[in-house]
Protein backbone atom coordinates (compact mmCIF):
# COMPACT_ATOMS: atom_id res chain seq x y z
CA UNK A 1 0.00 0.00 0.00
CA UNK A 2 0.94 3.15 -1.10
CA UNK A 3 -0.61 6.92 0.60
CA UNK A 4 0.53 10.39 0.08
CA UNK A 5 -0.63 12.44 2.49
CA UNK A 6 -2.23 15.05 0.89
CA UNK A 7 -4.65 12.68 -0.64
CA UNK A 8 -5.37 11.73 3.21
CA UNK A 9 -7.70 13.92 5.10
CA UNK A 10 -6.07 15.32 8.73
CA UNK A 11 -8.23 12.70 11.11
CA UNK A 12 -6.93 9.97 8.67
CA UNK A 13 -2.97 11.25 8.77
CA UNK A 14 -3.70 11.66 12.62
CA UNK A 15 -4.78 7.70 12.52
CA UNK A 16 -1.56 6.60 10.15
CA UNK A 17 0.79 8.55 12.00
CA UNK A 18 -0.08 7.49 16.16
CA UNK A 19 -0.68 4.35 14.76
CA UNK A 20 2.18 3.48 13.23
CA UNK A 21 5.14 5.31 15.17
CA UNK A 22 4.20 3.57 18.34
CA UNK A 23 5.34 3.20 21.17
CA UNK A 24 5.23 6.89 22.27
CA UNK A 25 6.59 8.26 25.29
CA UNK A 26 4.17 10.17 27.41
CA UNK A 27 5.26 14.04 29.16
CA UNK A 28 2.68 14.37 31.87
CA UNK A 29 2.85 18.04 32.07
CA UNK A 30 2.36 19.91 34.99
CA UNK A 31 2.05 23.92 35.75
CA UNK A 32 -0.05 26.05 37.92
CA UNK A 33 -2.08 28.47 36.62
CA UNK A 34 -2.43 32.46 37.57
CA UNK A 35 -4.79 31.55 40.68
CA UNK A 36 -3.19 29.02 42.19
CA UNK A 37 -4.55 25.85 40.47
CA UNK A 38 -2.40 23.00 39.77
CA UNK A 39 -2.61 21.08 36.47
CA UNK A 40 -1.48 18.27 34.31
CA UNK A 41 -2.06 17.10 31.03
CA UNK A 42 -0.64 14.26 29.43
CA UNK A 43 1.40 14.65 25.59
CA UNK A 44 2.54 11.98 23.88
CA UNK A 45 3.90 14.00 20.51
CA UNK A 46 6.78 14.42 22.56
CA UNK A 47 10.37 13.03 23.05
CA UNK A 48 13.88 13.94 23.88
CA UNK A 49 16.21 15.30 21.25
CA UNK A 50 19.49 15.84 22.57
CA UNK A 51 21.63 15.83 25.66
CA UNK A 52 23.97 18.73 24.89
CA UNK A 53 21.89 20.60 25.57
CA UNK A 54 19.34 18.83 27.07
CA UNK A 55 16.15 19.09 25.20
CA UNK A 56 12.65 17.70 24.76
CA UNK A 57 10.16 18.98 22.43
CA UNK A 58 5.82 18.82 23.10
CA UNK A 59 3.63 18.80 20.37
CA UNK A 60 0.29 20.97 21.53
CA UNK A 61 -2.89 21.31 19.73
CA UNK A 62 -5.74 23.49 20.83
CA UNK A 63 -9.13 21.75 23.22
CA UNK A 64 -12.34 21.01 21.94
CA UNK A 65 -13.48 24.35 22.28
CA UNK A 66 -10.68 25.41 20.24
CA UNK A 67 -8.87 27.51 22.60
CA UNK A 68 -5.40 27.07 24.03
CA UNK A 69 -4.59 24.42 26.29
CA UNK A 70 -4.36 25.53 29.61
CA UNK A 71 -0.87 23.77 29.94
CA UNK A 72 0.25 25.95 26.78
CA UNK A 73 -1.10 29.06 28.59
CA UNK A 74 0.76 28.53 31.47
CA UNK A 75 3.81 27.85 29.93
CA UNK A 76 3.36 31.01 28.03
CA UNK A 77 2.81 32.64 30.73
CA UNK A 78 5.69 31.58 32.67
CA UNK A 79 8.23 30.02 30.47
CA UNK A 80 8.82 26.84 32.63
CA UNK A 81 7.27 23.49 33.09
CA UNK A 82 7.71 20.19 34.89
CA UNK A 83 7.40 16.91 32.27
CA UNK A 84 6.57 14.35 34.71
CA UNK A 85 7.12 10.19 33.20
CA UNK A 86 4.63 7.59 33.56
CA UNK A 87 5.19 4.34 35.00
CA UNK A 88 2.40 1.57 35.44
CA UNK A 89 1.55 2.78 39.06
CA UNK A 90 0.44 6.24 37.86
CA UNK A 91 -1.01 5.24 34.06
CA UNK A 92 -4.85 5.41 35.40
CA UNK A 93 -4.26 9.01 37.61
CA UNK A 94 -2.48 9.87 34.09
CA UNK A 95 -5.15 9.45 31.27
CA UNK A 96 -7.76 10.46 33.23
CA UNK A 97 -6.12 14.13 33.83
CA UNK A 98 -6.10 13.99 29.91
CA UNK A 99 -10.03 15.11 30.35
CA UNK A 100 -11.12 18.64 29.26
CA UNK A 101 -11.58 19.83 33.41
CA UNK A 102 -12.63 23.48 33.63
CA UNK A 103 -9.56 26.09 34.39
CA UNK A 104 -10.73 26.47 37.94
CA UNK A 105 -10.79 22.05 38.95
CA UNK A 106 -7.66 21.10 39.31
CA UNK A 107 -6.79 17.75 37.87
CA UNK A 108 -4.89 16.85 41.14
CA UNK A 109 -7.38 16.74 42.86
CA UNK A 110 -9.50 14.95 40.55
CA UNK A 111 -7.37 11.93 40.29
CA UNK A 112 -5.77 12.18 43.97
CA UNK A 113 -1.97 13.42 42.72
CA UNK A 114 0.44 15.43 44.56
CA UNK A 115 2.06 18.17 44.32
CA UNK A 116 5.62 18.63 45.16
CA UNK A 117 7.53 21.55 45.05
CA UNK A 118 10.69 22.06 42.34
CA UNK A 119 13.99 23.17 43.11
CA UNK A 120 14.45 25.87 39.92
CA UNK A 121 11.01 26.09 38.49
CA UNK A 122 7.89 27.65 39.89
CA UNK A 123 5.55 24.81 39.08
CA UNK A 124 4.90 21.83 40.70
CA UNK A 125 5.83 17.98 39.91
CA UNK A 126 3.96 15.39 40.72
CA UNK A 127 5.27 13.51 43.67
CA UNK A 128 4.25 10.20 42.69
CA UNK A 129 5.72 10.13 38.78
CA UNK A 130 8.47 8.10 38.50
CA UNK A 131 10.34 10.67 37.46
CA UNK A 132 10.62 14.13 36.69
CA UNK A 133 11.96 16.82 34.51
CA UNK A 134 12.05 20.65 35.08
CA UNK A 135 11.90 22.67 32.34
CA UNK A 136 13.18 26.08 30.79
CA UNK A 137 11.35 27.10 27.38
CA UNK A 138 14.40 26.95 25.13
CA UNK A 139 12.34 27.86 21.74
CA UNK A 140 9.17 27.66 20.76
CA UNK A 141 7.52 27.39 17.33
CA UNK A 142 3.49 28.03 15.61
CA UNK A 143 4.03 25.43 12.91
CA UNK A 144 0.31 25.98 11.70
CA UNK A 145 -3.04 27.17 13.34
CA UNK A 146 -3.45 26.01 16.40
CA UNK A 147 -0.24 23.64 16.70
CA UNK A 148 2.54 24.98 18.45
CA UNK A 149 6.10 23.20 19.29
CA UNK A 150 7.77 23.88 22.62
CA UNK A 151 11.49 23.20 23.05
CA UNK A 152 12.42 22.91 26.75
CA UNK A 153 15.55 22.74 28.27
CA UNK A 154 16.01 19.78 31.01
CA UNK A 155 17.53 21.78 34.09
CA UNK A 156 16.71 19.29 37.16
CA UNK A 157 15.91 15.31 37.28
CA UNK A 158 14.23 14.03 39.78
CA UNK A 159 13.51 10.35 40.66
CA UNK A 160 11.96 7.93 42.55
CA UNK A 161 14.51 6.20 45.25
CA UNK A 162 15.55 3.47 43.31
CA UNK A 163 15.09 4.87 39.83
CA UNK A 164 18.57 6.24 38.91
CA UNK A 165 21.91 3.99 40.52
CA UNK A 166 23.45 7.58 42.26
CA UNK A 167 27.10 6.23 41.19
CA UNK A 168 26.32 4.69 37.47
CA UNK A 169 23.64 7.30 36.88
CA UNK A 170 21.76 4.31 35.23
CA UNK A 171 18.04 3.70 34.85
CA UNK A 172 16.72 0.54 37.25
CA UNK A 173 14.73 -1.79 35.01
CA UNK A 174 13.14 -3.34 38.07
CA UNK A 175 12.31 0.19 39.56
CA UNK A 176 11.45 1.65 36.24
CA UNK A 177 8.53 0.53 34.35
CA UNK A 178 6.77 3.20 32.18
CA UNK A 179 4.21 2.77 29.72
CA UNK A 180 3.94 4.24 26.47
CA UNK A 181 1.28 5.28 24.19
CA UNK A 182 -0.59 3.83 21.64
CA UNK A 183 -3.47 5.44 20.16
CA UNK A 184 -6.95 6.56 21.75
CA UNK A 185 -6.82 4.23 25.33
CA UNK A 186 -4.14 2.10 24.46
CA UNK A 187 -0.78 2.21 25.84
CA UNK A 188 2.13 -0.65 26.60
CA UNK A 189 4.18 -1.29 29.62
CA UNK A 190 7.73 -3.17 28.17
CA UNK A 191 6.09 -5.97 28.26
CA UNK A 192 2.82 -6.26 26.70
CA UNK A 193 -0.27 -3.77 25.34
CA UNK A 194 -3.41 -2.51 27.33
CA UNK A 195 -6.54 -0.70 27.43
CA UNK A 196 -7.66 2.30 29.93
CA UNK A 197 -11.33 3.04 30.21
CA UNK A 198 -13.12 6.03 28.73
CA UNK A 199 -13.11 8.25 26.34
CA UNK A 200 -10.40 11.55 26.06
CA UNK A 201 -12.14 14.05 25.24
CA UNK A 202 -10.22 16.45 22.82
CA UNK A 203 -8.83 13.85 20.12
CA UNK A 204 -10.86 13.42 17.20
CA UNK A 205 -14.01 11.29 18.04
CA UNK A 206 -12.75 7.99 16.06
CA UNK A 207 -9.68 8.34 16.55
C1 LIG B 1 -1.94 9.69 26.30
C2 LIG B 1 -2.38 11.01 25.76
C3 LIG B 1 -1.54 11.75 24.95
C4 LIG B 1 -1.93 13.02 24.48
N1 LIG B 1 -1.06 13.70 23.68
C5 LIG B 1 -1.35 14.97 23.30
C6 LIG B 1 -0.41 15.72 22.51
O1 LIG B 1 0.68 15.26 22.17
N2 LIG B 1 -0.74 17.00 22.19
C7 LIG B 1 -1.92 17.58 22.58
O2 LIG B 1 -2.15 18.75 22.28
N3 LIG B 1 -2.83 16.89 23.33
C8 LIG B 1 -2.56 15.59 23.70
N4 LIG B 1 -3.47 14.88 24.47
C9 LIG B 1 -4.69 15.54 24.95
C10 LIG B 1 -4.48 16.40 26.22
O3 LIG B 1 -3.97 15.61 27.29
C11 LIG B 1 -5.83 17.01 26.62
O4 LIG B 1 -6.24 17.92 25.60
C12 LIG B 1 -5.86 17.71 27.97
O5 LIG B 1 -7.23 17.94 28.34
C13 LIG B 1 -5.14 19.05 27.98
O6 LIG B 1 -5.30 19.60 29.27
P1 LIG B 1 -5.05 21.13 29.63
O7 LIG B 1 -6.05 21.97 28.85
O8 LIG B 1 -5.26 21.17 31.10
O9 LIG B 1 -3.64 21.45 29.22
C14 LIG B 1 -3.17 13.58 24.87
C15 LIG B 1 -4.04 12.81 25.67
C16 LIG B 1 -3.66 11.53 26.09
C17 LIG B 1 -4.58 10.71 26.93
Amino acid sequence: MELRLTDVNPVERYKLLIGLVIPRPIAWISTVNEAGVNNCAPFSFFNVLSEEPPLCVTSFNVRSDGLTKHTLKNIHRTGEYVVNLVDESTADAMHLSSYEYPEEESEFEKTGLTPAPCTVVKHPRIAEAAASFECRVWKRMEIGPGREFVFGEILVVHAREGVIDPASKRISETAYRPIGRLFAGRYCTTRQRFDLPGGIAGLPPDA
